[in-house]
């Protein structure tokens, strides 16, 4: 039995060791940085793991040599080892050895820290700054500097330091784009700072890290990073951006929304800010932050949000408007482009 027992962790070490090879999808893990501030908080982890490499090494190799070294022979039953009381050469040097360790540790870490929360520089006209309002269970990100603001997708230029003042409407949330930087939280009614800076374009999954609620795990943004270029380009067509109808489906749709949503949410410069703003609805990567953006599922999503996303302060409309309205509806969202 006391042998069974002892195998115990075996399973348990093989299971995490399962899990664990799970981790490491492109552009949401930690562990494959593609950001500045992701390569800072890597490196401080390669950097204690080799220390604990180190350590484990030289205790089990001591380890090793004494149980081996000093195990009792055959004909020794009966003899007492020497008897040591203190030694204050080793006493010091196993004080001073994890005091130094943890020194090696401790400076860069406090360093990073700092430097990962470091605030705008307050002269500089060209850094892009956002304003990021988490909210059950979405995201808002206002340009300050552009005079727009968008939801779920934030889009960022390469290469350059891109800071941000989180704040949270309600309850704590947590802003987290794993593959380029660490968490910061969103708290209601303070502003927290951080930056990050995208080394190579591309779409990089972003999380809430707080269990906010129990839609918390299908709070999920994203960030799209563009060359300068691009990314001017973009926040060009997002400044003169209007709502379109171009089809009949559309237009019919436009009325829809002109009485049913348009309170809530905005399109171009009309509308309210108590929902996500739709100017590029049909850009969006996914829908409601983690839904495949089909018609089938923003039909779906129209009639009865609380299915899909539990506790989202969005109303179902499934008994209000019927289906001919809500497929007119999807119709008008679709046609909400930046992006051709
Ligand atoms: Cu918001 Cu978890």
């Amino acid at each position: 039995m006391k042998k069974m027992l002892r195998l115990i962790p075996v399973p348990i070490f093989g299971f995490l060791l399962l899990m664990l090879a799970g981790c490491g999808e492109e552009n949401l893990s930690a562990l494959r940085p593609k950001g500045t501030g992701a390569k800072i908080q890597f490196d401080l982890m390669m950097l204690s793991i080799y220390i604990m490499i180190g350590v484990f090494l030289v205790v089990a190799i001591i380890f090793t040599y004494v149980i081996l070294k000093y195990r009792k022979r055959r004909g020794e039953e009966d003899v007492i080892p020497e008897q040591v009381e203190g030694n204050t050469t080793l006493e010091v040097l196993w004080t001073a050895i994890p005091i130094l360790l943890l020194l090696i540790l401790a400076i860069p870490t406090v360093l990073a820290t700092f430097t990962l929360a470091a605030e705008a520089p307050e002269d500089d006209k060209d850094t892009l700054k956002v304003e990021v309002t988490a909210h059950q269970y979405w995201w808002d990100f206002n340009y300050p500097g552009l005079d727009f603001n968008t939801s779920q997708d934030l889009y960022i230029p390469v290469g350059e330091k891109v800071y941000f003042d989180l704040t949270s409407n309600d309850v704590i949330h947590s802003f987290w784009i794993p593959a380029l930087s660490g968490k910061m939280d969103t708290n209601p009614g303070l502003k927290n700072s951080m930056w990050i800076e995208a080394k190579e374009p591309g779409v990089y999954k972003g999380k809430c890290a707080e269990l906010c609620g129990p839609s918390h795990a299908l709070m999920d943004f994203k960030v799209i990073a563009l060359e300068r270029d691009d990314f001017d380009a973009w926040a060009d067509k997002m400044k003169n951006a209007k709502a379109k109808a171009d089809t009949e489906a559309a237009q019919a749709g436009e009325e829809v929304f002109k009485q049913s949503c348009i309170s809530c949410h905005a399109v171009g410069e009309e509308g309210g800010n108590l929902a996500p703003n739709l100017t590029n609805f049909g850009d969006r990567e996914t829908l409601a932050g983690f839904l495949d953006v089909t018609d089938e599922n923003i039909a779906d999503w129209i009639k009865d949000p609380q299915s899909l996303k539990p506790a989202n302060s969005m109303p179902g409309f499934g008994n209000d408007l019927s289906d001919d309205e809500i497929n007119s509806l999807v119709a008008y969202l679709k046609e909400q482009k930046i992006n051709q």
